[in-house]
């Protein structure tokens, strides 16, 4: 039944694209699953707002924030019917569609900033990536980011050995779903929009995440403790719809091509100072005890995530692995 909604969503969608005059503009549906108020939400924002003065009003973004299409699964498979026209999922959401290459990006410690990240994102290797995504029917536009995940529990997790036995949501990743059981812990997979109500009625224990998505989640209220681990990174392939994209004019594809560079700069220029600001407001309000580890700790907890890289292999890929590392010039031990 969801299918057939999605189906004619998809095809009044693109009717749309054909019968585009200066009368009715093309709308872009742009789904996502996080708030407004955070880095991904605000790049969205500008892009609708570029998109549409650069095309002279024959384009309408809708943005959807917080789910309110579509909850993770739902979202990639909508964008593949066409039911909506763009989203921004993170790169362990392409897992499950079949591609699995975008989860070397949730390999713990890979990344140690964001000005690493940008060589790879930016680099050859990123632009393959994106490339494989057309056989599943998308086209994959730009990288924004988010930031580096930090564990949160309403138990200290200090050492490897805290994790165990603890019930942790996380995105639907293998690899994070290896990091997790690495550590002895047992990981759920569960949609972004359901995690501040499992952490509260105690359906997992913990959770990782990035602290704008924790703060605009408000999962800090039902959280006693916050690590400070950085030990992964979440960021986003901004996709559209393939028939879609290059279905539109040329000149209106061109408009948008622009305001998405453009919201692509803004939104990746800003992203570090808004998880900045998300751990300020997460201490300014008192409701979780921030835990920082000392360089043995976190030594301790790296070493405790490394046989994740070779368990993954095969489902990464090695050279996919070594190439990546290869152009961070960074090893994930330090
Ligand atoms: C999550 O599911 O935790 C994140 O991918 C949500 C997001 O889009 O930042």
């Amino acid at each position: 039944m969801r299918k057939m909604v999605l189906a004619a969503a998809a095809i009044a969608a693109l009717a749309l694209v054909g019968g585009a005059s200066a009368q009715s503009p093309i709308v872009i549906k742009f789904s996502h699953v996080v708030a407004s108020d955070t880095p991904k939400g605000k790049a969205a924002e500008k892009f609708k707002e570029l998109a549409e003065k650069y095309a002279d009003g024959k384009v309408k973004v809708e943005v959807y924030p917080n789910s309110t299409l579509y909850k993770d699964k739902e979202e990639l498979e909508a964008l593949q019917l066409g039911a909506v026209q763009m989203l921004a999922p993170s790169n362990s959401k392409f897992g499950p569609i079949g591609v699995r290459e975008f989860e070397v990006f949730d390999l713990p410690y890979i990344l140690p900033d964001l000005a690493t990240l940008r060589k790879v994102t930016d680099g050859p290797l990123g632009t393959r990536l994106l490339k494989l995504l057309e056989p599943k029917g998308m086209t994959g536009l730009a990288y924004w980011d988010n930031g580096f995940k930090q564990m949160t529990a309403n138990r200290k997790l200090i050492a490897p050995s805290d994790y165990k036995g603890m019930k942790f949501r996380i995105q639907s990743s293998k690899v994070i779903e290896a990091q997790f059981r690495t550590l002895g812990a047992i990981p759920q997979v569960m949609a972004f929009s359901e995690v501040y109500q499992a952490l509260q009625t105690g359906v997992v224990d913990g959770q990782e995440n990035t602290w704008s998505n924790i703060y605009t989640q408000k999962m800090h209220e039902v959280q006693k403790y916050a690590t400070v681990t950085n030990h992964g990174y979440i960021g986003y392939v901004v996709v559209a719809n393939k028939k879609f994209w290059e279905g539109m004019p040329p000149d209106i594809r061109a408009a948008c091509e622009k305001a998405l560079k453009e919201a692509t700069e803004y939104g990746n220029g800003q992203s570090a100072r808004e998880n900045d600001d998300a751990l300020a407001d997460i201490k300014k309000s008192g409701k979780t005890e921030i835990l920082n580890l000392t360089q043995e700790q976190d030594a301790a907890m790296r070493k405790a995530m490394m046989p994740v890289y070779k368990e993954v292999a095969s489902r990464v890929g090695q050279p996919l692995i070594d190439e990546f590392l290869k152009e961070t010039g960074r090893s994930p031990m330090n």
